[in-house]
């Protein structure tokens, strides 16, 4: 199975880049902490990276997914060696609205990574801008995993754990809890999927498109809202729902994006913004805008890889485009489908586009500029002003003739 997923990436180590490409645009820190007793002997030592995908339900009745990453500002109160009466464990708080914490138990000759409790808080208006249920929720995950005592353990391969609404990932760890003698051991304890690799590598399968997905055609696709957060809350808003059309080979594919499997993420600058979704069969479609002029943005950049089933990916950038143009501090807005051009054999249709990759207030929209297309009160001045212009028009001629008539007249005498 996992052959099969490989096989279809054209470029032997694709597959890897593209992990790269998906952790990394995953804004996340190394956390470390360093645990240390009354002698100042370490106790536990940890060093890891995490986050977090968090759905949540909007007040407008959709659903939106945001991910969470420390963005470098983790402190870790709360962190103990543990002493009789409680086990050590290490606590972590990010943002104003975060907390995490795992335990570890100790048996005879082997100690445990006990459980994960984790908390998020949906009256953090900009990181859940919209949230219908406000208040904390807080997941627990029983971890169980048992070390031999005086080894550290070591996962470089991401782990997913999944519940309800929340996604946690973890990879690069190095933790050892009871450390003997201050010293952290240089004996490891591998997790499994490290164990079956020698690389990140495994981790592949799970970002890898099963190739038996076929895109079928259908109606109108459905309007996803994707945002991003730069640590300051959103950043980029961005509501639409999304159609590729591409033509591969006089084949015709024309893929609807679901909202609900897709993935987004991205991140933001003064002067660019990047929005990059993916799902099972979309590797990436990454937006990229651009501020011109100093006072407008549009999107400049489409960078798509799509997988066609039948395992041939169609894969295409254009940083060229100038579309959806509208004063920065503004909001770009089209109801009616529009479509983007990348190049002659691919083209993005969209449905209620409504886009504002920079200077969001409150992880809201601003006003709208509207596309001409949904403009159908300028058609009404322009017929009544062609109208009035051919009435003029009419009156000028008959005027011009009349006066003809009246000096040839004239003449005639
Ligand atoms: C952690 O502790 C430090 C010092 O005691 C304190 O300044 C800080 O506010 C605490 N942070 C949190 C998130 O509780
Ligand atoms: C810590 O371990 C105890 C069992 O000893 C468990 O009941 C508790 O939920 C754990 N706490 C956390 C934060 O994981
Ligand atoms: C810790 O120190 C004690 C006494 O010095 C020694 O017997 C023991 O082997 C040491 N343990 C480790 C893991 O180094
Ligand atoms: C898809 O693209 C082809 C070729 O440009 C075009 O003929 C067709 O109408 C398009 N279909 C949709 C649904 O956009
Ligand atoms: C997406 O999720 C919503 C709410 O759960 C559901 O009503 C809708 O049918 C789903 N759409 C698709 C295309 O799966």
């Amino acid at each position: 199975m996992v052959y099969r997923g490989l096989g279809f990436f054209p470029v032997p180590g694709l597959g890897l880049v593209l992990l790269c490409v998906v952790l990394g645009a995953i804004r996340s820190y190394a956390l470390e902490l360093n645990l240390t007793d009354s002698e100042k002997a370490t106790c536990l030592y940890a060093k890891w990276q995490m986050n977090f995908k968090i759905r949540y339900e909007t007040t407008s009745n959709y659903y939106k997914t945001v991910t969470i990453a420390d963005n470098g500002t983790a402190a870790y109160n709360g962190s103990i060696c543990g002493d009789d009466h409680s086990g050590p464990k290490i606590a972590v708080q990010f943002g104003s609205s975060f907390s995490w914490s795992v335990n570890f138990t100790k048996e005879m000759t082997t100690y445990s990574i006990d459980s994960i409790l984790f908390s998020y808080n949906t009256n953090d208006s900009t990181t859940f801008p919209e949230a219908k249920d406000k208040g904390i929720v807080t997941v627990y995950e029983p971890v169980a995993i048992k070390i031999p005592l005086n080894n550290a353990f070591r996962c470089k391969s991401l782990s997913a754990l999944k519940k309800n609404d929340v996604v946690q990932q973890y990879w690069d760890i190095l933790v050892q809890a009871f450390v003997q003698n201050g010293t952290v051991s240089t004996k490891e304890f591998l997790c499994d999927k490290d164990k079956t690799s020698t690389t990140v590598a495994p981790v592949i399968h799970t970002t890898v498109p099963s190739p038996t997905v076929t895109p079928t055609p259908k109606g109108k696709p459905e309007v996803g809202t994707y945002s991003v957060n730069n640590g300051n809350g959103t950043c980029l808003l961005a509501t639409m729902g999304l159609q590729l059309n591409i033509t591969q080979d006089k084949a015709v594919s024309v893929i609807n994006i679901n909202p609900n499997t897709t993935d987004f993420t991205g991140s933001c600058h003064p002067q660019t913004a990047l929005l990059k979704l993916n799902s099972s069969n979309i590797n990436y479609l990454d937006f990229g805008f651009a501020v011109k002029n100093e006072n407008r943005f549009y999107l400049k950049e489409v960078n798509v890889s799509v997988n066609l089933g039948n395992g041939s990916v169609f894969s295409f950038v254009n940083s060229n485009l100038s579309y959806w143009d509208a004063p920065l501090g503004s909001s770009y807005m089209c109801n009616k489908e529009q479509t983007v051009s990348v190049s002659g054999t691919f083209q993005i249709n969209t449905f209620n586009l409504r886009v504002q990759p920079f200077n969001v207030m409150e992880g809201k929209y601003s006003t709208a500029q509207e596309c001409s297309l949904d403009d159908d009160t300028i058609l009404i001045p322009i017929i009544v002003g062609a109208g009035l212009s051919g009435l003029i028009i009419v009156i000028v001629i008959a005027y011009l003739i009349g006066r003809r008539k009246s000096y040839a007249g004239y003449q005639t005498l």
